[in-house]
């Protein structure tokens, strides 16, 4: 079957929490930040705003379109049941659709895209929405300038649709369980669970599979690059030390970290839907999107607008 995205949306919270708010609060200078990420500010939901709200309103737009099935990638829903996809059909009045939850961190959205194709390709289904969605604030340690800097809050969404017109698709993905340990939340005293990185570490795994995904896509482009690369926002040292082995324009490459921060399986949705908004993206661009996140777990979906 032939897939395409159809529809495109998201939500970002109102607070903008900058490098220089950040050190007020932590030992740090907005100079090291950006020359070590290259992310300048932040948005951060209000306490009060939950995980399924930020789906919500990144979903509001969308409710009114026929769908066959919603997967909502997270790893930061507040209950463990019941899922979040639910109490969005349910919030929103949407279709009574099979309604899932992933936990991929930050390569789920990515990981959602191939089930949704896979679920077309079975036949069963035509229309199948993805979010991604992350409430990063509720799990970082404030007081931590290892973490801190680096995350913010959001949500994604796209419906991927059965079509007749003949549309590249191809995806990648696996797990490198045995660096499982390096990016994980923690339990403190009090049971909040809370973010924990080797750093350095996620930055090699990322840099390595980063360049495998890209030299992949470009054989199954045969020998082309695609026309945008949207990465996983984690940093912008990540995704330069990748495109550095490959001719890639920095304008065909996503850098929507710089003031939204890594939003963990958000970041890729968001980032497509700001290209798409800047008009970085065109009707049938062949478009590269890399994931990497905890568990060890990477991906890739290279797919044509
Ligand atoms: O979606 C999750 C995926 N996560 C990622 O992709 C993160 C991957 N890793 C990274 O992006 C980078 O490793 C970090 C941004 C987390 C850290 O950058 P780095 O260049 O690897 O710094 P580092 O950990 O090697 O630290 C260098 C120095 C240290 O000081 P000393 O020991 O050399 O004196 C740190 O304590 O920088 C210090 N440092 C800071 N200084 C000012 C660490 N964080 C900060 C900070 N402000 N916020």
């Amino acid at each position: 079957m032939n897939v395409k995205i159809t529809h495109c949306a998201s939500y970002l919270p109102k607070t903008i929490l900058t490098n220089k708010d950040l050190t007020t609060m932590v030992d740090t200078t907005e100079e090291w930040i950006v020359k070590r990420t290259g992310i300048k500010s932040r948005y951060i939901a209000d306490p009060s705003e939950t995980v399924l709200d930020l789906a919500i309103n990144a979903v509001d737009s969308l409710k009114g379109e026929a769908i066959d099935a919603l997967i909502v990638a997270t790893y930061s829903a507040e209950e463990r049941m019941p899922n979040i996809a639910s109490k969005i059909l349910n919030k929103l009045n949407m279709p009574k659709v099979p309604a899932f939850d992933i936990n991929v961190a930050c390569s789920g959205f990515v990981y959602g895209l191939s089930i949704a194709k896979t679920y077309i390709d079975s036949g069963k289904f035509e229309r199948v929405m993805v979010v991604g969605v992350d409430k990063n604030s509720k799990h970082i340690d404030w007081t931590d300038r290892n973490t801190c800097c680096l995350f913010g809050d959001g949500a994604g969404v796209v419906i991927v649709s059965k079509t007749d017109d003949n549309k590249v698709f191809d995806f990648d993905l696996g797990c490198d369980c045995e660096f499982s340990d390096d990016l994980k939340t923690e339990k403190n005293a009090f049971g909040d669970e809370y973010l924990d990185m080797n750093g350095k570490k996620v930055f090699k795994l990322a840099v390595n599979y980063g360049e495998k995904l890209v030299k992949n896509a470009i054989d199954t482009l045969n020998g082309n690059l695609p026309d945008y690369i949207i990465f996983h926002q984690a940093n912008k040292r990540i995704i330069d030390s990748i495109v550095s082995d490959f001719d890639i324009p920095k304008d065909k490459i996503s850098y929507a970290l710089e003031h939204q921060g890594n939003t963990s399986a958000a970041s890729i949705p968001l980032a497509l839907d700001l290209a798409i908004k800047e008009s970085s993206i065109k009707p049938g661009d062949k478009i590269l999107m890399i994931a990497f996140g905890a568990g060890f777990s990477w991906g890739s979906v290279l797919l044509e607008y």
